[in-house]
């Protein structure tokens, strides 16, 4: 089976696959159940000077079934005191097999009073810097850095925009060392059509999304950040299954966060996946998860590349479905022949017409029309 072992702040883990901050790490409980369940590591519930209550529901799937594998919550941060993590939640992980992360949030000022009671407890080995502005992840990263030496990671939010590359390299300027991205996105408003009414609680019903949806993103994401600063990243968002996970290290991620995927598939889901990334790394020839890592980033552009697509067809493949020509956008195709997978079919394009916008490659389910040359 191939080596999935991951190492992080100089911490080995054998596995990748680090529970991100959300229900599951709502205590000590809920964090060794995801060890016993196969994490490598795990990251708390968020702590903040007041304890949050969460609105009800806070927690809802999407009504519409093409977002299989995404959620919605409106859930805040800890609903323990943060005195009680202090205290004894993290005193319990004491012997806890990987990287345990304390998230932080969200302002510089509770930074200044949780962030060394914490390192103090001596059983975390990261700490990590949750904010919902860029203003305040740099405050708050500088504050906690000036209060302990572990290793600090900024958790980052796509919903900052433009402004998260800038608000990156500020919280590696205050003493940050790493990053995990990303945090879940929104707002977002889902109505059930049925009754007209919204489908979760909170004001104004607008949620974070989370999970499959928003793994692109993450992904988008965490290749920019490690090619831009080099540093560890937990790449986070939308790891559903292992080939998600084969993914996310291709563009980079150091480490690989989840909190949907356990939320929704159960806590078994970290064993099984851990089998599953395993065997896809046997089945293509690798004998370990750190060969794949960043495989993709020399091939990402750094130029626009116009020049048109060269296509190829085979004709013993193309069951004459027709998608290619009814879906282009352009009306640039016509097929002759009809006798499906015979040497009979043709492929005419009209390059007059052809954008070479690569839509009725997409939609050929046979793989018979493929590109001579793409990707390069
Ligand atoms: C219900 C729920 C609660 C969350 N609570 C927190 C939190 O307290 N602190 C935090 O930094 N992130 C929180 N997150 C965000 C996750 O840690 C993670 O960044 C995000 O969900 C993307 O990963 P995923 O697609 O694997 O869920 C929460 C996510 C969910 C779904
Ligand atoms: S590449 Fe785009 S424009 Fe050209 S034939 Fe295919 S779908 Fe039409
Ligand atoms: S989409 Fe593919 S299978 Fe369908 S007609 Fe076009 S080439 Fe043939």
């Amino acid at each position: 089976m191939a080596d999935l072992t991951t190492t992080l702040f100089g911490i080995t883990m054998p596995s990748p696959f680090i529970l991100a901050s959300g229900p599951l790490s709502y205590d000590a409980t809920g964090l060794w159940e995801a060890y016993r369940a196969g994490a490598g590591g795990v990251t708390t519930k968020t702590l903040r000077l007041e304890h949050a209550i969460n609105p009800t529901p806070h927690m809802v799937v999407p009504r519409s079934s093409n977002l299989r594998g995404t959620l919605f919550n409106t859930e805040k941060w800890a609903d323990l005191p943060w005195q009680q993590w202090v205290e004894q939640e993290l005193p319990a992980m004491q012997g806890h097999p990987g990287v345990l992360i304390a998230s932080i949030g969200h302002t510089p000022a509770e930074g200044e009073v949780i962030a060394g009671p914490v390192a103090a407890t001596g059983v975390v080995n990261a700490i990590e810097c949750v904010a919902y502005t860029k203003d305040t992840i740099v405050g708050l990263v500088r504050t906690v850095r000036e209060r302990t030496d572990l290793p600090i990671l900024a958790k980052l939010t796509f919903n900052w925009g433009d402004d998260l590359y800038p608000a990156a390299e500020a919280a590696l300027d205050a003493g940050a060392d790493g990053f995990t991205a990303i945090d879940s996105i929104g707002p977002t408003l889902q109505i059930d059509i049925e009754t007209g009414q919204p489908t979760i609680g909170g004001v104004g019903n607008k949620a974070w999304m989370s999970g499959a949806a928003i793994r692109p993103v993450a992904q988008a994401v965490v290749a920019e950040l490690v090619a831009r600063f080099g540093v560890p990243v937990i790449g986070t968002g939308g790891i559903i299954q292992a080939e998600d996970a084969v993914e996310m290290t291709m563009v980079g991620a150091t480490a690989l966060g989840v909190c949907t995927a356990p939320l929704l598939r159960g806590l078994e889901w970290f064993g099984k996946t851990h089998a599953k990334l395993s065997a896809w790394l046997d089945a293509h020839g690798y004998a370990r998860l750190s060969e794949v890592r960043g495989a993709a980033l020399p091939h990402l552009h750094a130029v626009e590349d116009t020049q048109p697509l060269v296509f190829a067809f085979d004709p013993m493949k193309c069951t004459k479905c027709d998608l290619c020509v009814v879906l282009c956008p352009y009306d640039a195709r016509t097929m002759a022949g009809d006798r499906p997978k015979s040497p009979d079919l043709k492929q005419i394009l009209d390059e007059q017409r052809c954008r070479y916008c690569g839509l009725c490659v997409e939609v050929c389910k046979p793989a018979a029309l493929t590109y001579g040359n793409w990707p390069r």
